[in-house]
């Protein structure tokens, strides 16, 4: 089948993001990923305001979209199809990132193409390596934690996720916990690479529950109960116990992950036995500890293990881009009356 050029955008969190990716299903290349995140503007608030990411998404997007033509050395006219992410998220955002897109595919007569933000990190494992469906996905950020058999572009199982907090969030709050900047999971594991990881006892929720389901927030609050006996103790939180806390609670959440992964490679093979692949992505897949100990399940148990670069696991539009030439490759076009879902489960 012929190539195909697409520019996707992505504005759902606090990245506004475009790119520009070439190529056809399972060998595509990206020409251009730009990315412009709101992380400063956020810093002093210790969490994304909704108000003002939606602001930052209106002022930024139009930039952000020529960026990533110009850098592709592209025209409008030379794009196959607009893909933009439609939701979940913050609704404020992904309207940014719809209205700028029907805007460029009614200006253009190029057309345009709804996309799932998880489906576009569930399939970016197929983007950077050359994998075939059916695989397992572990989709672990600050807003979402999920098992999801992929077995096609438009066909996910959830398997299990987390019944509260995702594991980001637990990181960003234990940052809070412990006085440390965000967002907490680069600085929590940063801290930990000096601690300790069993000075301190903390609970690994659900670890033994048969399922594929995971708890963090009593994690945290473990975290918390654990900083005020120690300041209770030594009138203060010394550095070593602030990284022995650190390295604690990041064995916690590595344990918890990788008795689930296990559990959902077995569930997942159970439905599509096929499976060969381990994926992750979401930001907390940026974790080394916890890469190294998903690598270590995979190698014991013969199964091909794919992270894609950093760059790639946090929230991008080449994602979405290459979700989007799936969907135009199956004829899935959306018209104008496309609109932003807060809410869209896969
Ligand atoms: O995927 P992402 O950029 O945005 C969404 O949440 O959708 O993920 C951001 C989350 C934050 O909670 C951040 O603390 C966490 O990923 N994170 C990490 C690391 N880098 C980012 N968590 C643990 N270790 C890291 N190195
Ligand atoms: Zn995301």
């Amino acid at each position: 089948s012929a190539s195909l050029t697409i520019l996707g955008i992505e504005s759902s969190c606090d990245d506004t993001a475009a790119a520009v990716v070439h190529g056809v299903a399972g060998k595509a290349s990206i020409l251009s990923n730009v990315v412009f995140g709101q992380t400063e503007i956020h810093a002093s608030y210790g969490g994304v305001v909704p108000e003002i990411a939606a602001r930052a998404h209106a002022e930024k997007i139009d930039h952000v979209v020529e960026q990533a033509l110009a850098t592709a050395t592209k025209n409008i006219t030379e794009i196959d199809a607009i893909a933009v992410t439609a939701g979940p998220g913050l609704i404020g955002g992904v309207l940014s990132g719809v209205m700028c897109a029907k805007g460029l595919s009614a200006a253009s007569g190029v057309p345009l193409i709804g996309v799932n933000h998880l489906a576009g990190h569930a399939l970016t494992p197929q983007l950077t390596n050359e994998i075939e469906f059916p695989y397992l996905m572990l989709l672990v950020s600050g807003g979402h934690c999920q098992f999801l058999l992929v077995e096609g572009h438009d066909t996910y199982t959830r398997l299990g996720g987390t019944i509260d907090d995702a594991p980001g969030e637990a990181f960003d709050k234990t940052a809070r916990i412990l006085g440390l900047p965000q967002p907490g999971g680069p600085s929590v594991e940063a801290a930990s690479l000096q601690g300790d990881s069993k000075v301190f006892s903390l609970p690994r929720p659900l670890l033994n529950r048969d399922d594929c389901n995971m708890s963090f927030s009593g994690l945290k609050t473990a975290v918390l109960r654990a900083r005020d006996d120690v300041i209770s103790k030594h009138g203060g939180l010394p550095t070593q116990a602030r990284a022995d806390l650190c390295a604690g609670f990041q064995a916690a959440v590595t344990d918890v992950l990788v008795a689930k992964s296990r559990r959902a490679l077995a569930a997942a093979r159970a439905i599509a036995p096929s499976v060969k692949t381990l994926a992750v992505a979401g930001g907390v897949a940026a974790n080394g500890p916890i890469r190294h100990a998903l690598k270590q399940l995979c190698a014991e148990t013969e199964t091909f293990f794919v992270a894609p670069p950093l760059a790639l696991c946090t929230d991008n539009a080449a994602m979405i881009a290459y979700a989007g030439m799936l969907r135009f490759t199956d004829g899935m076009i959306d018209d104008l009356t496309l609109s932003a879902r807060p809410r869209w489960p896969l």
